[in-house]
């Protein structure tokens, strides 16, 4: 059977990136990355401190262009300054630190700034303020000031502010992060839903267990991408993981253990479902004996 192979909505060749390219100690940020995203993927992105997680996605939506090698959203090279306005439509960005997202003194205000300055009409302004409000479950906020709000409520007001934009690549740059536990579910759960209409999301995150939202997990390290490959393949690289200073998800380290003490368990569990059934699998299969 032939498959159709589905054209990349970003494609990634021999990136390279340096800060201050011109001075005497530029910092080579990216060092040869070559990736394709495809459409509706959901793409996680982990690595410590400093691997270039940032300065990644930043070359996504021209925040900062390819010192060297080149960035494609769909078909548009982002060199190519005319596709600037094109490719910050299609790929929006959500940061760390919602504050500093916030505009308006209003939330319904402030979700429709982005899409105001994209020269939204009115009408349908107003119709995609409601939709995005209503997708990260906000719309009972919208008249309040954002100041009054919740860091978490304040992190879906930034997302609903991107999402009015309708993007079709959502960037996440550990928008989570301050959050607390309640607020960065509600932010997960948004985004899921996002995914499953056929937004594609690239998160990069410091949670390990979050990665095992994404069909593709990557690993970044002093620039390079060093793994690949889906949640269950990359977390089963354990000792790997630990050598870059990286978790695995609780899960997976409870597999993995199991798994040292019995090696009939698998070490690479994800899911706490995968290793909820597993276990009782097997507990089903003693009280047969
Ligand atoms: N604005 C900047 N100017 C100079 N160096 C920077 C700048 N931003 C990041 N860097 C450097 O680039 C490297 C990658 O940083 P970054 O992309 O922020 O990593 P991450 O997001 O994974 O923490 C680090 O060495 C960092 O110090
Ligand atoms: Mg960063």
């Amino acid at each position: 059977m032939s498959v159709t192979p589905v054209e990349p909505i970003i494609k990634i060749e021999n990136l390279h990136f340096h800060y201050n390219p011109e001075s005497e100690h530029p910092i080579h940020a990216i060092k040869g990355i070559d990736l394709k995203i495809r459409p509706g993927d959901y793409l996680v992105i982990v690595g410590h401190n400093g691997s270039g997680k940032s300065t990644l996605a930043k070359n996504l939506n021209v925040l900062l262009k390819p010192t060297e090698g080149d960035v494609w959203v769909k078909g548009m090279n982002t060199q190519d300054a005319a596709n600037t306005l094109a490719i910050r439509s299609s790929v929006g960005m959500v940061f760390q630190i919602p504050d500093n997202q916030i505009v308006a003194t209003i939330v319904e205000q402030d979700v429709a700034f982005g899409p105001e300055n994209l020269g939204v009409p009115r009408d349908e302004l107003r119709e995609r303020v409601e939709w995005a409000l209503g997708v990260v479950d906000m719309l009972e906020y919208r008249q309040r000031p954002p100041h009054l709000l919740s860091a978490g409520q304040k992190q879906r007001v930034a997302i609903a502010g991107v999402m009015a934009m309708k993007p079709e690549v959502l960037i996440l740059d550990e928008s989570t992060a301050m959050l607390d536990p309640e607020g960065r579910q509600d932010v997960l759960a948004a985004v899921r839903q996002l995914n499953e209409e056929g937004v594609t999301v690239i998160a990069i995150t410091h949670f390990m267990h979050e990665a095992a939202e994404g069909n593709r997990v990557i690993v970044m390290e002093a620039g390079k991408i060093v793994m690949e490959g889906t949640p269950r393949e990359v977390f089963s690289h354990v000792e790997e993981l630990r050598a870059l200073q990286l978790d695995v998800p609780q899960t997976t380290d409870l597999s993995y253990r199991l798994n040292q003490r019995d090696s009939t368990f698998p070490p690479d569990l994800v899911l706490v479902e995968n290793v909820a059934d597993e276990i009782q699998r097997r507990v089903n299969g003693r009280s047969e004996q």
